[in-house]
């Protein structure tokens, strides 16, 4: 038997030992899936402290469960930070991040570093994919060439496939077995090694001629998003001036059957994605020497979401005798999206950031996030404050950034003199409510 068929035949079989390099987000939801399928999993991180925690059958995601770490602990699923380990799987899937570095331009230093820390332990029929958001030629131009420094040849006896993560957190309708997954391999050798390491575990794998094929959908899927979120951001700042609601506006035009997909704006983009992944194909196309213009004007709009809904927070206080410097802000939600505890690239940090540049007074409340906990750009030494109704009526402002579900809305709309609500989730009108 080939090494391609006889590594489809042991994952066919879930006795393939699935490797998941990267235990965040991303990677501890695919190990999940895979133990539940009844595939021995091992995961890698470098981070000790969740290697030990997985150990002891704890997560560190709030909508990941420690009894579900416990049940996969129980089918044999163990953390390692040892890279050597690497050896022992039939599979490695790649799940690190890929932010920006200071310039806005792509950092693959987490993809490399953990591709080189792979190659030295790599043997014959193993498979090797990455899942993380990346330019379109990374799986080609970069792993190919480090992964063969260890002397196999891929197609033949090592596969190499790109498979994007889709999630979208917080979305109880759909889970990792339930969103078909798209995937490029290398050679047709590695696209059909690829379909058997996910083809056990999601439901409906979509297989695409190359890698680059499967990278370029992943970034279009987010640029998508983040030109049109850009464009209602800008809308609603004309709607604004010209006294019309936009949510009013989206509300009606969704009820169109066909033609129109409803964007709704906010304070700004945020998460480790939409506000990110484009960036990295404007990089790309410049190799090309073209610009991408639409990815740099919906990032424009985005990004100074923030500063216009200071300024119309500062309107509102105006309006009211008061002045943003001394000002009691109460931020609700620091999260970037609802019901949801992440707060990577979140535009409520940016706004606690330049409203206490002004000389407000900044609190918070998320019911997901209890402590801010400091992170590489933001720091702020504050706690969750519980909603109650002294907490609210003691604010000059309330700041409604996240609308967090478990928020009572009537109680704040009853006790908060003033809230400015940047996602529309007060349609009545309200001598409280500033939209924003
Ligand atoms: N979070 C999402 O909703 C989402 C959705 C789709 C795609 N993605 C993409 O998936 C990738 C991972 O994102 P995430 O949200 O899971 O990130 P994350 O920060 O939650 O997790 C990454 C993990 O990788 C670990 N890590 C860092 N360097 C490592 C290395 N060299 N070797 C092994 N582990 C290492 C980190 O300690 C961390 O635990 C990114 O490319 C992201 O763009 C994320």
């Amino acid at each position: 038997m080939t090494t391609n068929n006889q590594l489809i035949d042991v994952l066919d079989r879930k006795d393939a030992r699935i490797g998941i390099l990267g235990l965040g987000y991303v990677g501890l939801p695919l190990m999940l899936r895979y133990a539940e399928v009844g595939y021995p999993v091992l995961g890698f991180d470098i981070d000790l402290a969740k290697v030990d925690q997985l150990n002891a059958g704890q997560s560190y995601i709030e909508h990941i469960s420690a009894d579900s770490i416990q049940a996969a602990r129980a089918k044999g699923f163990s953390a390692t930070t040892d890279f050597s380990r690497a050896r022992e799987c039939d599979a490695l899937i790649l799940c690190v991040p890929t932010p920006l570095n200071k310039y806005r331009e792509p950092d693959l230093s987490y993809v490399l570093d953990t591709t080189e820390a792979i190659v030295p332990h790599l043997r014959p029929g193993q498979i090797v994919s990455l899942e993380s958001t990346t330019w379109p030629g990374t799986t080609d131009e970069e792993l190919k060439p480090r992964l063969e420094r260890s002397g196999l040849t891929i197609g033949q006896d090592l596969f190499l496939v790109f498979s994007p993560e889709r999630e979208d957190p917080g979305n109880p309708n759909y889970s990792t077995r339930t969103i078909p997954k798209v995937l490029g391999g290398l050679t047709p050798a590695c696209t059909r090694v690829g379909q058997a390491l996910y083809g056990q575990v999601i439901d409906q794998v979509v297989t695409l001629s190359s890698t680059r094929a499967a990278e370029m959908t992943k970034l279009l899927e987010n640029i998508h998003r983040a030109v049109n979120i850009g464009l209602v951001n800008e809308l609603k700042i004309v709607c604004d001036r010209m006294d019309i609601d936009i949510h009013e506006v989206i509300r009606a035009a969704a009820t169109k059957p066909f033609g129109f997909t409803p964007y709704y704006p906010g304070p700004g983009l945020g998460g480790h994605c939409i506000p990110i992944d484009p960036f990295y194909l404007t990089w790309k196309a410049r190799e090309y020497g073209l610009s991408t213009r639409f990815i740099e004007l919906a990032g424009e709009v985005n990004a100074n979401m923030p500063q216009w809904v200071v300024s119309k927070v500062a309107d509102a206080l105006n309006d009211r005798g008061k002045a943003l410097k001394g000002a009691k802000i109460l931020v609700l939600g620091i999260a970037y999206k609802k019901n949801v505890d992440d707060r990577r690239e979140s535009p409520s940090l940016e706004l606690m950031e330049l409203l206490q540049a002004k000389g407000a007074e900044i609190s918070y409340s998320d019911p997901h996030v209890p402590r801010f906990l400091k992170m590489r750009r933001h720091d702020f030494d504050l706690e969750s404050v519980p909603l109650t109704p002294e907490t609210l009526a003691a604010a000059d402002c309330v700041l409604l950034a996240t609308d967090h579900d478990r928020f009572d809305y009537e109680l704040i709309k009853r006790h908060a003199p003033l809230i400015v609500d940047t996602r529309g989730r007060y349609q009545e009108p309200a001598e409280n409510i500033v939209q924003a």
